[in-house]
């Protein structure tokens, strides 16, 4: 493989010119299934990530049905959004499921105490989360509060979602819904090493085994139990619960990673350079190396791999957008944000015999959100469409690539890879190929050999591109950064050739003849 650098001057206009690139996928290569569950998402009580982002309410003159917003609706369907984790983050473990349930005028308000000191109205509490999952067939993840909770209250909330019987089930009845929802994710509290408590982990493990065990299977519903798991680089932390909770005891333990480095100065959304722009993707891009200790950690413990270990905290995060609300969160998603999805799910795909479930925070106007809403008005963003455009690969054999692009280093110290790919067998036969180009200048021609085949078929193929990676979609301009057909793509016999644009992410489908 022949690869130019070029050389970046201060002042220069760099002309693109076109790395090469030679990739070899196998159509039949693979075993490891890619969970759909890592196309996850999170959800909140925070800015306006349930109220508004989701959740208007019926009366709202906000289009909506049973009070959730359309448009959050079709996009949710488009997304086919595998699995739903709510209610927090940091807000579980304050909040108090009963102050939810019964009639909607009677529920009391609440302060929220981690997100700005906001005021809620709890119209938006368990049956109005289970419903919407039901309704759009999404996998609810209910995530337990342990830190200011009791174990009862826990105990309880798992059976009024699930008891088919009882005083629980008779209550739930009472206020609606006979029959028990389905509930399979529960995480035993949040980030107890932070905001879920301050624990340690030696103490953390003592308090999951007691709450894991008065929250019960009920008759027709096994819970998979999910344990509050490290944040970053915290090995530890792994290690103690993987002694000390052990594989028997738990389903899935956490991790959490942000792109942001250095809490005070996280940078802006959209006011960044070149060697910033480097700089996160490489932060980005090291979660393939913290995957791969915790992982190793895991191995030693855990060899049949029961644990899946679950980055149910995932993405970019920046300094609030000015004039938003303190702690809110809110920030505007660019074609950088793009990049890093991209570059992220393609390390989840290469995992994905461990790495059984991921959430992106978040859903709706928090952090790398896949839209943003301001009243009436809703656009889907740069995010959105990676992952959208990587549906396919939802569910699918994970196909094992020899890359071998070049790596540099960003202004940060972190490597940062010239070009990426992952590619997937559905159970149709079709083969999906995700390439991404995260170099600002220089395009990629590259060519794709798919060994045992006589021919293929490209059955789709799109590209997200823009001409700088500050690109944004805003509510005057909500297509300003969107998918578009890929036509830079040949195939000849078992041959496929494209060539990527700078800043770009391409998904092909295509199916071959044997
Ligand atoms: O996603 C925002 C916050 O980040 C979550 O509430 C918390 O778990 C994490 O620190």
């Amino acid at each position: 493989m022949k690869h130019i650098i070029i050389p970046v001057a201060l002042g220069l206009a760099i002309s693109a010119q076109a790395a090469d690139i030679s990739l070899t996928v196998d159509p039949y290569a693979g075993t490891d299934t890619i969970s759909r569950m890592v196309y996850g998402q999170f959800a909140e009580h925070l800015g306006a990530c349930v109220y508004e982002g989701i959740w208007v309410g019926e009366d709202s003159p906000i289009p909506n049905t049973k009070g959730y917003r359309n448009d959050a609706l079709k996009a949710l369907r488009e997304l086919k959004v595998p699995v739903l984790r709510w209610p927090g983050g940091c807000f579980a473990d304050d909040y108090h499921w009963r102050d939810g349930i019964g009639d909607p005028a009677k529920r009391p308000t609440l302060i929220n105490n981690n997100w700005g000191g906001t005021q809620e109205d709890n119209s938006f509490g368990t049956h109005e989360f289970f419903n919407l999952c039901e309704m759009l067939g999404i996998e609810p993840y209910l995530s337990v509060n342990i830190g200011s909770g009791a174990v009862q209250e826990a105990a309880q909330w798992i059976e009024y979602v699930t008891a088919p019987n009882g005083p629980m089930a008779a209550e739930r009845a009472a206020n609606g819904r006979r029959e028990p929802w389905k509930l399979k994710y529960v995480g035993i509290g949040n980030e107890s090493w932070g905001c879920g408590g301050n624990m340690r982990p030696e103490y953390y493990s003592d308090v999951y085994r007691r709450y894991s065990t008065y929250m019960r299977n009920q008759p027709g519903n096994t819970l998979y139990r999910i344990a509050s798991g490290a944040s970053d680089y915290d090995y530890n932390w792994t290690a103690v619960l993987m002694d000390r909770v052990g594989a028997g005891r738990m389903d899935g333990l956490s991790l959490h990673y942000y792109t942001a480095e250095g809490w005070n100065n996280k940078g802006t959304a959209t006011g960044f350079d070149d060697d910033k722009y480097y700089s996160t993707l490489g932060k980005a891009l090291e979660i393939d190396t913290v995957i791969r200790r915790h992982i190793a950690i895991m191995d030693e413990k855990d060899p049949k791999a029961h644990v899946g270990l679950m980055v149910d905290e995932w993405g970019t995060w920046y300094d609030e957008e000015p004039g938003t609300t303190p702690g809110h969160l809110f920030q505007q998603n660019t074609m950088r944000d793009a990049m890093v999805a991209a570059l992220t799910l393609d390390i989840f795909h290469r995992y994905s015999e461990r790495v059984r479930m991921a959430n992106i925070a978040q859903i709706a106007n928090v952090l790398q959100a896949m839209w943003l809403t301001k009243g009436e008005k809703f656009l889907l963003t740069p995010t959105y469409h990676v992952f959208r455009m990587y549906l396919p690969h939802q569910d699918a054999v994970n196909i094992p690539l020899d890359i071998k692009a070049p790596v540099f280093k960003a202004a940060n110290g972190r490597p940062v890879v010239e070009f990426d790919a992952t590619a997937s067998r559905a159970a149709d036969g079709s083969v999906s190929i995700s390439l991404v180009n995260p170099m600002l200048k220089e395009s990629d021609k590259v060519a794709i050999e798919l060994p045992g085949i006589k021919g293929l078929d490209i059955e789709r193929a799109e590209i997200l591109t823009a001409s700088a990676p500050q690109a944004i979609n805003t509510f005057e301009k909500p297509d300003a950064v969107a998918p578009a057909p890929f036509k830079d793509v040949k195939a000849k016999g078992s041959h496929l050739d494209a060539k990527l644009p700078p800043l770009s992410i391409v998904t092909i489908t295509l199916r071959p003849r044997k």
